[in-house]
């Protein structure tokens, strides 16, 4: 029994040594995506607290079928899910992502139902997060045993090696694999592998292939909050950085590959200009109608997924579906 679990509800991986946040690397990511000869910001940036907030609206909206699928998958099949993951005794449930944890607590309060022997450890690259999930896990099921974790996903692995020694589910919901280039999430898929052992399980949430129509309209909405979110980056290269977007000046553009399967977005500029960002040094150059890539959203068919999982070393034991089968939530187990 660890004594400091007791004392210490949160681990903070994400604080410097000298215990800055991390400013520098932001501004050489933006300064090396905006002198490429095609521009790039990577969507990483998009949640900040302004960002994290327009997240949250984006899953409200009706176009946004992504979170009401996987909570119907989650849902219909939480029983059997509890039961696949709690089969083989006592288990560490990492939730990596885990953000305001809706979904997980489906699993959760199942988990708890069935009295299964788990701890729970979220990990975020939020700490605002994961401090109000702490909180709300004391007041909604004060008998899960949770340690959350901040930081980013491959050191938190570290350190639950370190720490976290028994077997391990690990989650990684709501089709956030799908920000990943092919070969990077083969990258991350092969690094988690890495640090399981036999016994242990993988439980991803994808988004599946389907009507081009619906895919493009979830990311270009009515209401145009898809297109402020993707601004916002703007907005917080301005603020963090010290730039001078103006943000009237870029739109938001969407647009769905069906032979790749990948939803791109972009911010296009809507003249010749020039934005300075301070904390870069540089000023740079937009020609007029000039793109930066701002996201990828890839969309999965069933056989791409279990060929993805064997490159990384995993076998699909069971796909959990919604009914229109929109969206998958797949157990891997180990090769
Ligand atoms: C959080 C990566 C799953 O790609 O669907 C939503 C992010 N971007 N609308 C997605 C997002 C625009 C989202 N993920």
């Amino acid at each position: 029994m660890d004594l400091n679990t007791t004392l210490v509800p949160m681990i903070d991986l994400s604080r410097k040594e000298d215990g800055s946040s991390d400013n520098a690397a932001f501004a050489r990511d933006v300064a090396e995506g905006l002198s490429r000869k095609q521009k790039h910001l990577s969507s990483r940036y998009f949640y900040d607290g302004k960002g994290s907030q327009l997240f949250q609206q984006i899953m409200d909206m009706p176009e946004y079928y992504l979170t009401r699928a996987e909570f119907e998958v989650l849902n219909d099949n939480k029983t059997a899910m509890a039961e696949h993951f709690a089969k083989d005794g006592f288990f560490h449930m990492i939730d990596l992502g885990a953000g305001d944890a809706l979904k997980t607590k489906i699993l959760l309060r199942e988990l708890t139902r069935q009295q299964s022997s788990f701890d729970y450890v979220p990990v975020d690259i939020s700490g605002d997060a994961m401090q109000q999930l702490n909180d709300s896990l004391q007041a909604e099921m004060p008998d899960v045993n949770v340690q959350a974790v901040v930081g980013e996903y491959f050191k938190a692995l570290e350190w639950l090696q370190e720490n976290k020694s028994e077997r391990k589910v690990v989650l990684f919901l709501g089709s956030n694999i799908g920000n990943f280039e092919i070969n990077e999430a083969i990258d991350f898929l092969t690094t988690i592998r890495s640090y399981l052992s036999p016994g242990d399980k993988l439980f991803m949430g994808i988004d599946l292939r389907k009507d081009p129509d619906v895919i493009l309209k979830a990311y270009d909405d009515a209401a145009g909050i898809t297109a402020e979110f993707n601004l916002n980056l703007l907005s917080r290269i301005n603020r963090e950085l010290g730039a001078d977007f103006s943000l009237e000046n870029f739109r938001h553009y969407a647009m769905y590959n069906p032979l790749e399967g990948v939803m791109r977005s972009f911010l296009i500029s809507l003249k010749e200009q020039e934005v300075a960002i301070r904390d870069t040094g540089r000023t740079f150059h937009f020609d007029a109608w000039e793109a930066i890539h701002t996201e990828n959203s890839h969309k999965y068919s069933l056989d791409q997924i279990s060929e993805l999982g064997k490159t990384c070393g995993f076998e699909i034991e069971t796909v959990f579906y919604d009914n229109r089968k929109q969206f998958a939530d797949v157990l891997f187990s180990l090769r």
